[in-house]
């Protein structure tokens, strides 16, 4: 029994650093922290009360708990004779408190004989999440610790998306499970699931089983760029996989569990080429070959507005709705190539008949018909911002991606908004900083300072538009990322970022707190899950060329129980060579120079990129 919750999953030895820091490590920061004198101990003998044992955030907790090594399991309090109840040394989570609380909140009161978590539904499970961050192990006691503070706490905002594309490469069940985890940790709600697009279809459709038979699988793959030069050549090698129908219900069910609401992206009229591969009779021009597009970028071939295509996107959403519950199906609707309707007899008449301006406007027209089936059905459509162009559908939530231009035109115009801007740093294909030694990206620099720094409320709306924006999300594209540690290392430590973008008040928002205070104790800890992640360079270095005589460099590693290595000799640095322990202070003679290079290695030999500080005189 003694060291029986040593084998807590996540646990790490406390920081020293959580004992000054004022949000107690806690990610993403909680609206109200104060720290209190002491500790709880969680022995084998921590009795955890309920009062709802049948909720999800209980069976959570529960299950978290269980393959933590606590073999005491739940007690559902009502079961309890009054007069038998001892909170001491207990965990007491409690739904049905009397008393309002702010949407998803929670409040988490840990006292050294006991802790409280009172919160419902949502706001349960992130008070769970906040506890399990709070736990640490200790040395040989055999029991974890968590240290004593009183914290209240609510998102800023509703949607908390993170979004991943499974098209360009595919990405199997277990993964997405794996990204699921990680968004339920850091308190992220919504789960866009990028689908169907031109290189492949990724969902079975019972109705068109060409979809999958066909639209699942690319002959082969554009290299696009070899050694960072487009290039146009080809992999050779035949790249698919799709969801079964009871593969994606596990997933949604998964995701429930965890409070995130799966948000399905079927693309239209455009990045609809695997779609088109399998019945071309939906093209423009049915004469013509298609096949699924083994290229990045975007296919002119596209859907044409028939009535043949609007009956099989209907089928098509009535199947996704069915497996999808939540209120929002998305339609894609971006980057949709006119090329194709231009040269269509049909579109031009179509365009007459409805008295349209031009194809905009039939791109409007086609969204308008495809959001009014799925009102019909109860549901809401969400789209990226090309939608505006032509006429916004009168229902529909835009996605912001060409910066916040569709957003706010989108607020002024009282639809909501979900803001998910490149050049806010959310798209998480690009690189995580300009260095060579990144690996090969999409293009674009999105470090972690840019993420962390986006505002999704543009200050020109006004109070009551300010309300349409419903929240943030950041987008991983994955022509570049074709395996799940390479979608990790793209996506921490940023996501961590955007879980604060999205859910900490603007005010109590600190880069330097964040980034130094909290974030090396959690990539310890995710780095003993066994996820990847970028290492950032160590605190103090950074590529620069200094002048003078006298220089101090003065580091400070980013992950937790990670070494610094350094070299002055112009090699890169390893572990073979000098460990950074303390501030170094050189000398340069007039007219020499000195090459510092500092490298950061994880205990998992995880290692940042090399730095270079040139001090010369
Ligand atoms: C997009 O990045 N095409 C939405």
């Amino acid at each position: 029994m003694k060291n029986i919750l040593l084998a807590l999953l996540i646990a790490l030895p406390a920081p020293l650093f959580a004992q000054n820091d004022a949000n107690m490590g806690i990610i993403p920061a909680p609206v109200s922290v104060k720290k209190e004198k002491g500790e709880f101990k969680l022995t084998p003998e921590t009795i955890i009360f309920v009062d709802s044992p049948d909720s999800k955030a209980v069976r959570f907790f529960a299950d978290y708990m269980k393959k933590a090594g606590f073999v005491g399991g739940v007690t559902d309090i009502n079961q309890v004779d009054k007069k038998q109840r001892s909170l001491k040394n207990s965990i007491m989570l409690s739904q049905n408190f009397k008393g309002d609380m702010p949407a998803e909140g929670y409040d988490l009161q840990i006292m050294p004989d006991h802790i409280t978590i009172n919160g419902r539904y949502s706001g349960m499970f992130y008070g769970i999440q906040t506890l399990i961050q709070l736990i640490h192990k200790t040395g040989s006691s055999g029991y974890a610790t968590i240290p004593c503070g009183v914290i209240k706490d609510h998102p800023r905002f509703g949607y908390r998306g993170m979004h991943l594309d499974v098209v360009r490469h595919f990405f199997d069940v277990d993964f997405v499970k794996r990204y699921i985890d990680l968004m339920a940790a850091y308190k992220l709600n919504t789960f866009h699931w990028h689908l169907t697009d031109d290189q492949g279809w990724r969902i079975e459709i019972k109705k068109y089983p060409k979809l999958t038979e066909i639209g699942s699988m690319r002959a082969q793959t554009k290299i696009g760029k070899v050694h960072g030069v487009d290039s146009d050549l080809f992999d050779n090698t035949a790249h698919g996989g799709y969801y079964t129908q009871a593969q994606i219900a596990e997933v949604v069910a998964y995701a429930s569990d965890r409070f995130i609401t799966i948000v399905p992206e079927i693309e239209m009229p455009g990045h609809s080429m695997a779609l088109v591969a399998s019945y071309p009779e939906l093209s423009c021009d049915p004469t013509k070959p298609y096949k699924v597009f083994e290229n990045w970028g975007v296919s002119k071939d596209v859907l044409c507005p028939t009535d043949a295509t609007f009956k099989m996107l209907n089928d098509i959403l009535f199947e996704v709705m069915e497996l999808f519950p939540g209120k929002y199906i998305h339609i894609g609707g971006d980057e949709c190539p006119k090329d194709a309707w231009k040269k269509s007899d049909y579109c031009r008449q179509l365009i007459a008949d409805q008295g349209l301006r031009d194809e905009n406007g039939l791109q409007s027209y086609f969204i308008g018909r495809i959001e009014k089936f799925i009102n019909s059905q109860g549901r809401s459509m969400i789209g990226w911002d090309e939608i505006l162009e032509g006429g916004l559908a009168p229902n529909a939530t835009v996605m912001s991606w060409r910066g916040e231009t569709g957003g706010i035109a989108a607020a002024q115009l009282n639809h909501d908004v979900i803001m998910t801007p490149g050049s806010g740093g959310l798209y998480f294909d690009h690189t995580q900083s300009k260095s060579t030694q990144e690996p090969l990206t999409i293009g674009g620099n999105a470090p972690l300072w840019k993420t962390y720094n986006y505002d999704p409320v543009p200050a020109t709306l006004t109070k009551e538009q300010q309300v349409h924006i419903l929240g943030v999300q950041a987008n991983m594209w994955t022509e570049y990322i074709a395996t799940p540690a390479k979608v990790e290392y793209m996506l921490l430590p940023r996501m961590l970022a955007l879980s604060e973008v999205a859910w900490t008040p603007k005010v109590n928002k600190s880069f330097t707190n964040f980034s130094e205070g909290r974030l090396p104790h959690h990539l310890a800890m995710l780095e003993t899950q066994g996820y990847n992640y970028r290492v950032p360079t160590p605190i103090g270095a950074k590529d620069t060329t200094v002048t003078g005589d006298k220089f101090s460099v003065d580091l400070t590693p980013t992950v937790e129980g990670a070494k610094i290595y350094y070299t002055i000799d112009g090699y890169t640095p390893r572990e073979t060579d000098l460990q950074y322990t303390t501030p170094i202070k050189f000398t340069i003679p007039a007219g020499k120079h000195i090459d510092f290079q500092a490298i950061e290695i994880t205990p998992a030999g995880k290692r940042s990129i090399v730095t270079a500080i040139k001090m010369q005189n």
